[in-house]
């Protein structure tokens, strides 16, 4: 297990998403509540259709809060939380645009929550592997569950990062003082590279970030343990030879694999296929 300095890392992280918040977004492109769903990224759109609309859901370190805005819609209790101002001013000016009434958003560190609060649905979406020791952030956020309630954690794997690694290394050393070179080869990685805002949110999330952790399938697994949450499921899924299908498949269905040893092997194979993702995947627990 790896610890970083926590007073360091987590004043290097916020000073990061407070100049360069993510996913960010354009306020002009708000301008109804349908817009929220317009513009919403896939799996967004995803998690807004599977969760059930009486569910209580908090989305922590949301970021700019485009998710939890659209969650709110239709539910009663949906809180977002995040360290950065600049991001929570945004999600602020969001909220307060489109009238979101049930969408609370509080400012809070992971690992100094006083939230007398428990949640169906506990969402930490890329933010566990930005702190100071993803592991005991874990620890903190199952504290927003209920009993029986869904943890969904998403992290970056250690092995499906590798590409990102050398990718990272190439624009750092090689293609350094080649702007042209260094286009091309950005250009040729994201293909919503025409959608400035989020070619700016993902290129500094992935290439520049002050401070970043990787994961294992065992590692997660190993928390799930030790804090006494059941697997459910997970993005990519652990079923051999199988993608996880976003039409057909629910990832907060309880996914009934015997999960000795298929997880090694999928996460050789998440190399290749999350190297477009950044090597990122969630995983979906339930609290017992
Ligand atoms: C990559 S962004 C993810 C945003 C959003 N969850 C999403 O998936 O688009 C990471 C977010 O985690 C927040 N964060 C990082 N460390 C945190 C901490 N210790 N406490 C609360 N939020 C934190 C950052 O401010 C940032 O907004």
């Amino acid at each position: 297990m790896r610890c970083f300095n926590m007073d360091k890392t987590t004043e290097s992280v916020k000073g990061f998403y407070d100049k360069t918040p993510f996913p960010d977004f354009e306020l002009d492109r708000f301008n109804t509540k349908d817009d929220l769903l317009k513009y919403a990224f896939p799996f967004a759109k995803y998690l807004n259709r599977i969760i059930p609309k009486d569910a209580s859901i908090v989305d922590v370190g949301c970021g700019t809060g485009q998710l939890a805005a659209l969650l709110s819609l239709g539910r009663e209790n949906v809180v977002g939380t995040d360290l950065s101002d600049t991001s929570l001013a945004k999600a602020n000016q969001l909220k307060e645009k489109l009238d979101l009434s049930t969408l609370r958003l509080i400012k809070t560190d992971i690992f100094k929550m006083d939230l007398n609060e428990q949640f169906d649905y506990v969402l930490c979406l890329g933010v566990l592997h930005h702190t100071h020791n993803a592991k005991e952030g874990f620890r903190h956020i199952l504290k927003l569950s209920k009993k029986g309630g869904y943890v969904a954690i998403g992290l970056y794997n250690k092995f499906g990062r590798i590409s990102l690694y050398l990718r990272k290394f190439l624009l750092h050393t090689i293609l350094r003082n080649n702007e042209k070179m260094k286009e091309l080869f950005l250009k040729k990685q994201i293909l919503s590279f025409q959608d400035k805002e989020r070619f700016r949110g993902w290129y500094n999330d992935q290439f520049e970030h002050p401070h970043e952790t990787a994961h294992t399938v065992s590692e997660v697994l190993g928390w799930f343990k030790e804090n006494d949450v059941e697997y459910i499921n997970s993005i990519p899924t652990l079923k051999l030879a199988y993608d996880f299908n976003l039409d057909a498949d629910n990832l907060f269905d309880k996914d009934n694999i015997n999960l000795t040893s298929k997880h090694i092997i999928n996460q050789l194979r998440w190399i290749f296929t999350t190297a477009n993702d950044g090597g990122y995947f969630i995983t979906v627990g339930r609290k017992k």
